[in-house]
């Protein structure tokens, strides 16, 4: 019995450190893309509810519809975008915005680094609250 209870209170304590070590590893990926969506705050935010800034909100962009953000004025060319904007269309964006979305977020240059736009992706899934 007593051998029963060491083993369960050791599976116990496995779990809870594998548990802890999975929020400590993407919250550090996560810091990273906040730190990179800084090239995105003045005219995005990542939350519906905030008021509309240069270009539309970014909450839910992953998997979002192109040009679906009602209260935003789309240009013509995303209003009639008829495209989802998944993982591998971002990241194409976020490699080299201006040959493949050109004019769409005018002073974002792109980033070249997989890494950087990994970490960017990771955070517009999942931003902070
Ligand atoms: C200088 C302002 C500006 C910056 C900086 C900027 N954007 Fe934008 N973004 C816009 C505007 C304006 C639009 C709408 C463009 C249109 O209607 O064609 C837009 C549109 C978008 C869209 C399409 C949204 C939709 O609903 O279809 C995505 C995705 C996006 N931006 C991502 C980003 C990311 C990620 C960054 C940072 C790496 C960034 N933008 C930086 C202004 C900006």
């Amino acid at each position: 019995m007593q051998i029963y209870m060491m083993a369960t209170l050791s599976l116990v304590g496995s779990v809870v450190i594998l548990g802890l070590g999975v929020p400590v590893a993407s919250e550090a990926s996560q810091q990273k893309g906040q730190a990179q969506f800084i090239r995105c705050a003045a005219c995005h935010s990542t939350r519906a509810a905030d008021r509309p800034s240069t270009g539309p909100h970014l909450e839910g962009i992953v998997g979002r519809k192109a040009g679906a953000v009602t209260n935003f004025t789309y240009s013509e060319r995303l209003r009639k975008g008829d495209f989802i904007w998944d993982e591998a269309r971002i990241d194409a964006f976020l490699a080299a915005p201006q040959s493949t979305d050109p004019g769409m977020c005018l002073t974002f240059r792109g980033l070249a680094k997989a890494e950087d736009r990994a970490a960017l992706l990771a955070y517009l899934k999942a931003p902070a609250s």
